[in-house]
């Protein structure tokens, strides 16, 4: 049972490390571990944070920072996947599973990855500072990325950013005081037949509309603060696939618009004739 527990939050943890995600996801929503300081409040462009770390009370080298045990098991099942001499190449699961324990990937995190996986810590920080999928400051419980590339554009993702800014009072790059919301504008996301989108934490919500936009922040709010009935204390890692979704008034991540996934809207509207019966191909096939 523990070896099977281990080996599907490999999974988990391998696939959120290299995937494009899917606009079908059904992953549950992870609640991040609360930070214990958020992002800066004065105006910052992402490119910066993409570059540069300057040190920080809760971001700098000398904060201790060791894998759990349970995490040290998963590294371990990790490694078996890599030849010995190419173990660094599994710096991006390993990076992901250091997030995930600590909130954010800081510069403790990174350097014990290198450590690790013997390599220079420079090497870790070049993934890190590459790929946006590494908050390397501290993100709210929800991080919320908005894609505002061209076809979620075109589908009006404008309209989603703006609801979000009025409905929590911060611009992207912000967090909400209370801590619950990082407000972040992305590039595509891989789900633009489900335009306008939205990713929370690790889940895909679609289709959105400003009104389904505001329903879905008010119910994450309610039950980051335990106040839906579901509960949850504020400052836990939870699975929402362990409680109902109906009990938290959250919406199943997917399209919000009725959609089962990303089928025509409007209905069938090609393909409509009956098929061709098998009489019409080659008798020799
Ligand atoms: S353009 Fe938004 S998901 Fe691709």
């Amino acid at each position: 049972m523990a070896a099977r527990s281990i080996s599907l939050r490999l999974a988990s943890v391998c696939r959120a490390a290299v995937r494009p995600q899917t606009a079908t996801s059904t992953t549950p929503l992870l609640v991040r571990p609360a930070a214990t300081a958020l992002l800066p409040t004065s105006s910052t462009r992402s490119s910066h944070a993409l570059a540069v770390h300057r040190d920080s009370p809760d971001n700098h080298a000398n904060i201790p920072f060791k894998f759990s045990a349970e995490n040290e098991k998963l590294i371990t099942e990790i490694l078996k996947r890599y030849p010995p001499q190419y173990k660094k190449a599994a710096v991006m699961p390993i990076l992901d599973l250091g997030q995930r324990q600590h909130g954010f990937t800081s510069l403790s995190v990174m350097n014990e990855v290198a450590r690790i996986l013997e390599m220079p810590p420079m090497r870790v920080y070049e993934v890190a500072s590459f790929y946006t999928m590494y908050n390397r400051n501290p993100v709210g419980k929800f991080h919320l990325q908005v894609c505002t590339t061209t076809p979620c554009q075109l589908c009006n993702s404008d309209s989603i950013m703006k609801a979000i800014q009025d409905h929590l009072g911060i611009k992207p790059g912000h967090t909400t005081k209370d801590g619950i919301f990082t407000f972040s504008e992305v590039e595509c996301l891989g789900a633009c037949v489900n335009a306008p989108m939205v990713q929370i934490n690790d889940d895909f919500y679609e289709d959105l509309t400003p009104e389904t936009t505001v329903k879905l922040l008010d119910a994450l709010k309610a039950y980051a603060t335990g106040s839906s009935g579901g509960q949850l204390p504020i400052n836990t890692t939870v699975i929402t696939g362990d409680v109902p979704t109906e009990v938290k008034g959250i919406p199943k991540p997917g399209p919000l618009s009725g959609r089962a996934t990303c089928e025509n809207s409007k209905g069938l509207t090609s393909l409509t004739s009956p098929m061709w019966g098998p009489e019409v191909t080659r008798k020799d096939l």
